[in-house]
């Protein structure tokens, strides 16, 4: 099955995914941006400093109890237009065609993204962050709150990015 119609790069493959799926999710809302295209967005969410915002759905308002306290937060959510059979990607910033789960590309067999966002307002059930690199209308799976002291790690390596001459 492909489901995108710009086809494969060289060094990219694609696999046949299973008939069926092994568990739902709840969509819990939308994220409004500034980008409508793909290629309008930032690649990474410390790219672009615009205010987003999180509209949650008014039936899991109740959920944001407390949510104003945090400074930052871990939001995921569904990259809905990304094809997910790739297995080798060669995104076109990149040199070379690296796996998928060695990559934070959107196409992935679980289209799941995750960006740790700066809170910078909350009205009721929609919340003001900056950080998110998500076209306008993107589904949101989940909010968490960011703790530094145990999601930091600083020395953290992505060697084959530290490596990288493009
Ligand atoms: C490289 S991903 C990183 C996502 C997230 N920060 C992460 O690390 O999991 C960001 C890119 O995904 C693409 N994208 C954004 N929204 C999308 C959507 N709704 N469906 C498919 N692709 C999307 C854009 O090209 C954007 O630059």
């Amino acid at each position: 099955m492909s489901t995108d119609p710009y086809g494969l790069r060289p060094g990219e493959a694609a696999i046949e995914l299973p008939e069926d799926f092994d568990a739902g999710v709840y969509f819990v809302g939308r994220i409004r941006t500034p980008w409508q295209r793909r290629e309008e967005c930032p690649k990474n969410a410390r790219e672009s400093d615009a205010v987003c915002s999180i509209e949650v759905d008014p039936r899991y308002a109740a959920a944001l109890k407390d949510i104003e306290t945090s400074s930052h937060l871990l939001v995921l959510y569904w990259m809905d237009k990304a094809r997910r059979d790739l297995v080798l990607q060669a995104p076109r910033h990149y040199d070379t065609q690296r796996g998928t789960f060695a990559l934070r590309s959107p196409v992935r067999p679980n289209p799941i993204a995750a960006s740790v966002v700066k809170l910078v307002g909350v009205a009721g059930p929609r919340l003001s962050v900056i950080g998110l690199d998500c076209l306008d209308g993107t589904p949101l799976i989940d909010i968490k709150p960011y703790f530094a002291s145990v999601d930091a790690v600083p020395d953290a390596v992505v060697g084959w990015h530290a490596e990288r001459k493009t």
